[in-house]
C-alpha cells in the first residue's frame, strides 16, 4: 500500500487549534497519520482541514478541490428525497422494506455513498473501513451529519478495521445483511472514473484480496450478502450468486443464506 498522506496544518492550526481541529489531529494520530506544517510543500497528497471539513487534496493538480465525505451535499440529499425508496435496485438487493428496519454491515464503505443510501432507506449501517484516510473522512462526515441530522447520524456506527477479520470474529449470522463494494480496477482512465475514486485508486490501489471478503461476509450475515460490481466485472471469488439485480451502471450479485 502507498505511503499514508500527512495532515497539513496551517501555522494557526498548529499554534492554537480549534476544538474540531484538535479532535481531528488526535483522531488522525490514532490511525497513524502524522501532521506536517503548511510550510512543507513537498507532499503530493495531503489531508487538510478547511472550513471545518477534513479533505484529501492532490497538490499536483492545479486548482484541485478536495475530496471529503459530505452526507449533507446536494447530491446525497437529492438521492434521499427523489430516490425510488424500497423500489431502488440497492434496496431490493439488500432486502430493505419500508415496514422493517434491518442492520447492514458495509464492509467496504469507502466514501460512504452507498452506506448513506442504505441509511436513508431506513437501515442501521455498521461501516468497517481499513484505510486510515477513508476512515478519517467518514468519521469527519459523520461528525458534521450529527450536528445537522442527529437522528440519521445515530443509524451509523463506524470502526477502523479490516472487515474480513472483523466479520470472522462476529458470531455467525450477527447482522441481517453484508454489503460489499471492493475497488475494481477500471480499464480506462475515463471521466467515468470520478475524481475522488481516481484519488482513492492512486492511494489504495485495487483491493487485491477482495475475494476473501465473501466467505467472511457469508459467515456474518443472517439473510444475505450483496456484492456491487461494474456490469462487466467477473463474479467475486468466482462464486455464483443466488440472483443478480442490475441498475444502469452496476450489478448487485445477491447471495441468499439458506436458513
Ligand atoms: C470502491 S470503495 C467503496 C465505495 C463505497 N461503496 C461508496 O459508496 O463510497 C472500496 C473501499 O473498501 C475498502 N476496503 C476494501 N477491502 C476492505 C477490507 N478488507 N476491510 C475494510 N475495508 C476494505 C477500501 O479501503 C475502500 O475504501
Amino acid at each position: 500500500m502507498p505511503d499514508l498522506p500527512r495532515l497539513r496544518l496551517s501555522a494557526q492550526q498548529q499554534a492554537a487549534p480549534s476544538e474540531v481541529e484538535q479532535q481531528l489531529i488526535s483522531l488522525s494520530s490514532s490511525v497513524g497519520i502524522a501532521t506536517v506544517s503548511e510550510a512543507d510543500v513537498s507532499d503530493a497528497l495531503v489531508l487538510e482541514i478547511v472550513a471545518d471539513t477534513l479533505q484529501l487534496m492532490d497538490l499536483t493538480v492545479a486548482n484541485s478541490t478536495g475530496v471529503s465525505v459530505d452526507f449533507l451535499s446536494g447530491q446525497s440529499q437529492y438521492r434521499r428525497q427523489h430516490g425510488g425508496g424500497s423500489k431502488e435496485p440497492i434496496a431490493k438487493a439488500v432486502g430493505i422494506k419500508a415496514s422493517q428496519s434491518i442492520t447492514v454491515l458495509d464492509a467496504t464503505p469507502g466514501l460512504g455513498r452507498d452506506a448513506f443510501v442504505l441509511a436513508a432507506l431506513g437501515a442501521h449501517v455498521i461501516m468497517i473501513e481499513r484505510s486510515p484516510v477513508a476512515y478519517l473522512l467518514l468519521a469527519d462526515g459523520l461528525r458534521r451529519l450529527a450536528r445537522q441530522e442527529p437522528e440519521l447520524a445515530k443509524q451509523f456506527v463506524l470502526y477502523h478495521a479490516n472487515s474480513c477479520d472483523y466479520m470472522h470474529q462476529l458470531a455467525p449470522a450477527s447482522v441481517d445483511a453484508v454489503y460489499l463494494d471492493p475497488m475494481f480496477p477500471h480499464r480506462k482512465k475515463s471521466a467515468l472514473v470520478k475524481k475522488e475514486m481516481r484519488l482513492f485508486q492512486v492511494m489504495l490501489g485495487a483491493d487485491e484480496d477482495a475475494d476473501l471478503l465473501l466467505p467472511a461476509a457469508l459467515h456474518a450475515a443472517a439473510k444475505r450478502v450483496v456484492v456491487k460490481r461494474p456490469n462487466s466485472a467477473p463474479l467475486l471469488a468466482e462464486q455464483k450468486p443466488s440472483m443478480a439485480i442490475s441498475s444502469k451502471k452496476h450489478r448487485f450479485d445477491v447471495y441468499i443464506k439458506n436458513v
